[in-house]
C-alpha cells in the first residue's frame, strides 16, 4: 500500500443513467432495492472495512466523466455501474482507463443472460474486475474487491 493509501480509503461509487429509478424500474430484473438503499449498503460495507464510500448517480455521460477525471484527487478506487453507457461509451472507458485508480465494474443483472447488445461492455476493458448478476449485494462485493485490490496492490 502506498503512503497515500495508508489513510482511510475512499471509494467513489458511480451510477449511470436510469439507476435513480431503481425500486420502480423493472423490479423483476433489477430488484426492489432503491438507489438510496444501495447507498446505505455501500456506506455500511465501506465502514466495516474502515473505508468510506462517496456514492453518486448521474443521467449525464459528461458529468460521470468529470467525476472520474477528478477521482484521483480524493479517492483511491472507483466502483461503477455505468448502466446503459456500459454498452456504448468509449468516452467513459477512456476516462476510467486514465484515472489511475483500480476500477471495479458492477451490474445488478447478469448482462450475459440478457439481450445480446448487453453482452459487451466498454467499461470492462478499463476494469480490474467485474461483478454482475448478484443484485444490490454486488455493490457490497465490489467495494470489498476494490479495498482488497488496494491492500494487496493487485
Ligand atoms: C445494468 C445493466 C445494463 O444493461 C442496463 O442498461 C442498466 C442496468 C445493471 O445494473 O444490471 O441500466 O447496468
Amino acid at each position: 500500500m502506498s503512503k497515500k493509501q495508508r489513510g482511510a480509503v475512499s471509494v467513489l461509487v458511480l451510477n449511470g443513467p436510469n439507476l435513480n429509478l431503481l425500486g420502480q424500474r423493472e423490479p423483476e430484473i433489477y430488484g426492489t432495492a432503491t438507489l438510496a438503499d444501495i447507498a446505505v449498503l455501500c456506506a455500511k460495507t465501506a465502514k466495516e472495512l474502515g473505508a468510506s464510500a462517496d456514492f453518486r448517480q448521474s443521467n449525464h455521460e459528461g458529468e460521470l466523466i468529470d467525476w472520474i477525471q477528478g477521482a484521483a484527487k480524493k479517492h483511491q478506487a472507483v466502483v461503477i455501474n455505468a448502466a446503459g453507457y456500459s454498452h456504448t461509451s468509449i468516452a467513459l472507458m477512456d476516462a476510467l482507463g486514465s484515472c489511475g485508480l483500480p476500477v471495479i465494474e458492477v451490474h445488478l443483472s447478469n448482462i450475459y443472460r440478457r439481450e445480446e447488445f448487453r453482452h459487451s461492455s466498454y467499461i470492462s476493458r478499463a476494469a480490474r474486475g467485474v461483478i454482475c448478476g448478484l443484485g444490490a449485494e454486488g455493490y457490497s462485493l465490489a467495494i470489498r474487491a476494490a479495498v482488497h485490490c488496494l491492500k494487496n496492490g493487485t
